[in-house]
């Protein structure tokens, strides 16, 4: 099984700190020492699912014969936590997109959400590769897509400087090799208050955090993650090409290096651009970092992520 193509859908329209400026008592200079954000994208028009197609069309464009590809899918995953609907679910929406314009005879069949928060990507990557690993078919599409322009409370400083919207995708293909080498997933349903969003009627719909507390545990999360999934792989950290890790906070990354001796070079950050997309953050920043040439084929790559649920989980894989 190896990663086979990835897209990504990066919305237009650009928030800088300054524009935040004048809608929260805050400063450009206090978000990036802070955060290392500059900018993040909004997005005006397009729904999480329409988001969603975008990436995989993206994705879908850089294979031959697209069709065939999308004949020989098991399924769908879209891991978000911004969803148009409760159901049905965003890859619901997507596949009988698909079904429309491809005019599909054997659509993808498994479509389902995963709401793992920040985390989702990595949980849907697992999900999905255990499916396909059973399965005839040979494809699996595994997108992550958040609008969390819609669940942030635009006046409270502590997080509307944090988050953006965007979309990401990756196409799994089952092969004589298997190119994932390890995973790590995990969650601990403790810490509700320190990061949540209600959905109950006395509620206001916001997103709610405790930040420092949040910082706090993310780095020892994310370390020994990372430290599990090399050593569970029999690998050390000079063996590794690029981190992709979840955008959230330069800060944390920076600590996260510190801890598990893995260069900070090696981390692909975009944060400064895009702030925290949530479960989109990994599949749009690994687009990048191959459209970039970073990432070459079967160089060593480590997917790591952290979120609410608390959640997290990491995967060590040869591109
Ligand atoms: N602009 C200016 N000042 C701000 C501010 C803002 N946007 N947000 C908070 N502050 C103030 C606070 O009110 C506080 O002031 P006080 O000392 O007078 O009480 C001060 O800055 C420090 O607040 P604190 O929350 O301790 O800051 P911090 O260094 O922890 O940074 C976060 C805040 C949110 C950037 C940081 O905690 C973080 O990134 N946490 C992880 C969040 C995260 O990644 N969540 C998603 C998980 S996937």
């Amino acid at each position: 099984m190896k990663i086979l193509t990835c897209g990504a859908y990066i919305p237009n329209k650009v928030l800088t700190n300054l524009d935040l400026e004048k809608i929260v008592d805050t400063s450009d200079k206090w978000i990036k020492e802070r955060t290392g954000i500059e900018e993040r994208r909004i997005e005006e028009e397009k729904s999480t699912a329409s988001m969603a197609l975008e990436a995989l069309e993206n994705a879908l464009s850089k294979v031959d014969n697209p069709k065939n590809i999308l004949e020989n899918t098991l399924g769908i995953i879209v891991a978000t936590s911004t969803p148009d609907y409760l159901f049905p679910s965003t890859a619901c929406l997507v596949q009988g997109k698909l079904i429309e314009k491809y005019n599909l005879k054997n659509p993808p069949q498994v479509c389902f959400d995963i709401l793992a928060a920040c985390s989702g990507f990595i949980y849907a990557i697992y999900n999905a590769y255990n499916l396909l690993k059973h399965s005839e078919k040979k494809y699996f599409i595994v997108i992550g897509s958040e609008k969390y322009s819609k669940i942030i409370n635009w006046k409270d400083r502590t997080t509307c400087i944090l988050f953006g919207d965007a979309a990401g995708c990756t196409i799994l293909e089952k092969g004589d090799q298997d190119n994932f080498l390890s995973f790590d997933i995990g969650s601990d349903g403790r810490y509700k208050n320190l990061l949540y969003v209600p959905c109950v009627d006395d509620q206001d719909k916001y997103l709610k955090m405790k930040g420092n507390e949040v910082f706090k545990i993310a780095i020892r999360s994310l370390s020994s993650s990372i430290l599990k999934v090399l050593k569970k792989a029999n690998k050390k950290p000079e063996d590794i090409s690029y981190v992709i890790p979840h955008q959230a906070n330069i800060r944390i990354l920076k600590l996260v290096a510190e801890r598990t001796k893995i260069p900070l070079e090696k981390f692909f950050i975009n944060i400064e651009r895009l702030g925290n997309t949530s479960a989109a953050s990994i599949p749009v920043a690994m687009n990048e970092a191959i459209e970039k040439n970073l990432i070459k084929r079967d160089d060593l790559i480590l997917l790591t992520a952290f979120g609410g649920g608390f959640t997290w989980g990491s995967i060590l894989l040869k591109f």
